[in-house]
């Protein structure tokens, strides 16, 4: 088995992130084909599946083509699998687990499918080694997936393992936390990087200010994971995949990393302590919590820097502490996201309409100038708001149709900086 050998890599993402995804991986030099509703594909090796884990923000799993074949039985199954080197790949003190997706009217059974190529790999490895790896659910040895379909069968070495939308860095759930990649897809949406000032009040376990100030500080989140599928492969580069992350770790400290580099401000706050004291220890832990403050208040009462007044800090006082960038240019822009409940109950619905009303009294009354955007599974309550959306921009959350909902919040700060412009 050759890694640098090119075969077709399947990046996977929850429903609604595929053109997200394709974003980013464009951005990272590839060319993204076949986009479907939870994927793409491109053509690389499996250094490439490496660096993608590593970078990657919006994405489920990398999954590396290992064959493809015709199948019309479990018996052939067993016996196309058999004929991969898998001993090349696999020692026999790992740990491997198999998943399947099957869609096959020879089996109904996915497990047994699963059954049948956890068989052939341990078999093969046991005829040319004399022992047998360890074989269970978790993800976090070798992880081979399996998808048959009608009568053809493809067989993907899954790179991540677990997923890469689990960073680590989420210790502390909380309420309703997002998931981390959805979290960076929203951010992605609202076009922020880092030279905005950004506000998330309803923080929650703070998903959301984590990934911008991932994002502001250009920090690979596959820094944050000691263990990806592709480490446990007999013939995993340590040494390739150090100088990736020390190329991701530069980038992020020429962004300015730990120390010097301050994003325009990252604001986040929510009402409830035990939300912010879990916010404020994922941000430690994901390595941002220097580049985020945290408040415990009502949203209402955010603070809610002065554009205008930040724009003119900056100008009078032109230090790189004060810009929002590297580039030393000032903060002249505002996003405030908020991820308010939307609530199943009736009850908690009627609740909820003040809420949205109070979310749209504080977009107009204290945020001109800002960008507003609310990401809901509940149209109805978004109504509440009563300020016209400017974009609905569709994600679904887990199996929730959701909008990020977007509000120009015009007014004086605009006229104050096209004085400025002038
Ligand atoms: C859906 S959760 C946000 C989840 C968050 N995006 C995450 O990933 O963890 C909504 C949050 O709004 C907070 N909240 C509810 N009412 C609030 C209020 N009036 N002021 C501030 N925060 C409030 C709740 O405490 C909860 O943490």
């Amino acid at each position: 088995m050759n890694p640098k050998q090119k075969s077709t890599i399947l990046i996977t993402c929850s429903a609604g992130l595929v053109d997200f995804l394709q974003q980013e991986v464009e951005q990272l030099g590839f060319h993204p084909q076949f986009p479907h509703q939870t994927g793409l594909e491109i053509q690389g090796d499996q250094l490439d599946a490496m660096f993608l884990n590593l970078h990657l923000r919006t994405a489920y799993n990398v999954l590396f083509l290992l064959k493809q074949f015709p199948c019309n039985s479990p018996e052939e199954l067993y016996r196309e699998v058999s004929k991969l080197p898998w001993e090349q790949m696999i020692s026999p003190d790992e740990y491997l687990s198999v998943v399947s997706r099957v869609d096959a009217a020879c089996i109904d059974n996915t497990m047994f499918a699963s059954l049948k190529v956890k068989d052939a790999i341990v078999d093969r490895i046991v005829q040319h080694t004399g022992s047998r790896p360890d074989s269970g659910k978790d993800k976090t040895g070798v992880v081979i997936h399996l998808f048959w379909k009608k009568n053809r069968c493809w067989l993907y070495l899954n790179t991540s393992g677990q997923k890469i939308s689990d960073r680590g860095y989420r210790k502390i759930p909380h309420k309703a936390p997002l998931r981390e990649s959805l979290a960076a897809a929203i951010i992605q949406a609202t076009g922020y990087d880092g030279s905005q000032a950004l506000l998330c009040p309803m923080c929650g376990s703070g998903t959301l200010p984590i990934e911008a100030a991932l994002i502001a500080s250009r920090r690979a989140p596959g820094l944050l994971r000691t263990n990806f599928g592709f480490m446990h492969l007999k013939y995993f580069d340590d040494s390739a995949w150090q100088q990736m992350r020390t190329a991701a770790q530069k980038q992020s400290k020429k962004r300015g990393g730990k120390a010097a580099f301050k994003p325009a401000p990252i604001i986040a706050t929510d009402i409830d302590p035990e939300a912010v004291d879990a916010a404020q220890k994922n941000a430690l832990t994901a390595g941002v919590s220097h580049l985020i403050d945290f408040d415990i208040c009502d949203f209402a009462d955010t603070n809610v820097p002065d554009l205008y007044a930040s724009e003119l800090q900056t100008l009078e006082s032109n230090t790189s502490e004060n810009t929002a960038s590297d580039s030393g240019t000032p903060v002249v822009n505002g996003i405030i996201l908020m991820n308010p409940e939307y609530g199943s109950r009736m009850g908690e619905i009627e609740d909820l309409k003040k809420t949205y009303e109070r979310i749209g009294d504080f977009f107009k009354q204290k945020c001109t100038g800002y960008t507003g955007y609310i990401f809901t599974g509940n149209p109805d309550l978004a109504k509440e708001v009563h300020l016209r959306t400017r974009r609905k921009i569709p994600f679904f959350n887990a199996n929730i149709e959701c909008r990020l909902l977007k509000y120009e919040l015009y007014s004086g700060s605009q006229k104050n900086r096209s004085n400025l412009d002038a």
